[in-house]
């Protein structure tokens, strides 16, 4: 018995002694702190100074005083800018586990809750996968004449008009975004309203979320209402008429899950359709209008590319046969500017990400991420501020044969 109570009293006083061990040999807990920056008036934050003041005057300014990495209040939210390739790294690559996509409550709300971009897990992965087909190599090929239709009709209507670049993009990417997710078969009347309540939803999407009548937030919220009563007859009409048609609407409703039982419900649909069409219609009509811009200021680059358009266009009998899509596969220069134009216009502004666990970086702690696609491009070390000489040099990089033209 005796034996016993040493070998208890021996081990209570080894684990002790371990455990004091351990207790002085565990580093100190390290004092993270919160991002420097300001989070300006209660309530409204740095709203007001954003849109009084240049974007680029607002965040370079503070990037300035408070460094790459700073604590702002914008739309509602506190947020954490990021304005580092290497941050930027950190939050979408190397640690993108510690993070999921999220959106200022405002535009969420604008969009629609079910929308992609607000989920992740199988959810997220089956509405990617329907969209990430709509717009594939084989059904834009399938596309091509009515989108080649499309362009060609816009163009004939511009003759001898002023107008603006931007307006009349966003008007033919809203039209192309329209034919991948309705197909042909919608009438004018319907698209006619579609494109009017579209346009006053993205007139108030980056507002002030109030709900005080008349203004562009509230206006806004109205307009999506209507739309998704505008989606949900369109949806009666297939399932009553019970056709199926061979556009991404049609995959929405047609869609069930592995075991066959779950399908999209009508307010998820109605989310991703507007979801689809927000996502598709800025960012290209932005792109476009970019690269008008840098090839209007930077002749010799225009005359190269007018050179190997009008080489297709004679190929076609002068317009007469319309672009093929292996013709749209062989213009090397064209789609070298437009990734130029990609990587320095940053079209998408902002990227939003929220911590699901505690987040370290440089003796900083974060409970959100928002990275500012600007400045990061703007950093990488090939950049030069000029579309004429970065272009020339990136087109060198890229297309070596081309290069003595082009910089030429
Ligand atoms: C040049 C044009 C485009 C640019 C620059 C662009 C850029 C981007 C970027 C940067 C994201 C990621 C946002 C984030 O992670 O926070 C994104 C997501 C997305 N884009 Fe685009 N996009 C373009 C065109 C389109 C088009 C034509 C569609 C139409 C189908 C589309 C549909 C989407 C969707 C559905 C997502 C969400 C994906 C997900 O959550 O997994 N985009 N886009």
């Amino acid at each position: 018995m005796e034996i016993v109570y040493i070998i208890l009293i021996s081990t209570v006083l080894i684990l002790s002694f371990l455990s004091y061990l351990l207790k002085r040999t565990k580093p100190p807990a390290k004092k993270l702190r919160l991002p420097p920056g300001s989070l300006g008036w209660p309530y409204v934050g740095e709203t007001l100074q954003l849109f009084s003041e240049d974007p680029n005057v607002f965040f370079p300014s503070r990037q300035k005083r408070y460094g790459e990495i700073f604590k702002t209040h914008l739309l509602g939210c506190t947020c954490v800018m990021l304005a580092s390739p290497e941050a930027a790294r950190f939050v979408l690559v190397s640690q993108a586990h510690l993070f999921k996509p999220t959106y200022p409550p405002s535009k969420e709300k604008v969009i629609g809750p079910s929308a992609i971009f607000f989920h992740d897990g199988d959810y997220h992965a089956a509405v990617r996968r329907l969209v990430q087909s709509s717009i594939s190599p084989e059904n834009i090929r399938r596309l091509m004449p009515h989108i080649g239709a499309a362009a060609a009709a816009m163009l004939r209507s511009w003759d001898g008009q002023v107008l603006s670049t931007f307006h009349a993009m966003k008007k033919l990417s809203f039209d192309i975004g329209i034919l991948v997710i309705f197909g042909q078969h919608l009438s004018e009347q319907r698209k006619n309203e579609l494109t009017k309540n579209y346009f006053t939803v993205d007139k108030g999407y980056n507002s002030f979320a109030t709900a005080i009548p008349g203004t562009p937030y509230n206006n806004a919220m109205k307009a999506r209402k209507r739309l998704k009563e505008i989606f949900r007859e369109i949806m009666e009409e297939r399932r009553g008429r019970r056709t199926s048609h061979d556009d991404l609407l049609s995959d929405f409703m047609e869609w069930r899950d592995d075991g066959g039982g779950g399908k999209l419900t009508g307010d998820q649909i109605s989310d991703n359709i507007f979801g689809v069409l927000y996502a598709a219609q800025d960012t290209t009509a932005s792109v476009i209008t970019w690269m008008v811009k840098y090839l209007h200021d930077d002749p010799q680059l225009l005359h190269r590319v007018k050179e190997e358009q009008m080489a297709i266009y004679e190929t076609n009998g002068c317009g007469r046969q319309p672009l093929t899509w292996a013709q749209t596969r062989s213009m090397p220069l064209t789609h070298s500017v437009i990734s130029e134009t990609l990587r320095m216009a940053s079209v998408i502004a902002y990227t939003y990400r929220e911590a699901v666990a505690d987040v370290e970086y440089k003796g900083l702690k974060w409970w959100d991420a928002t990275v500012r696609w600007s400045t990061v491009h703007s950093q990488y070390p090939s950049t030069a501020s000029a579309f004429a000489s970065a272009g020339a040099k990136r087109f060198s990089a890229v297309m070596p044969h081309q290069s003595q033209a082009i910089v030429n």
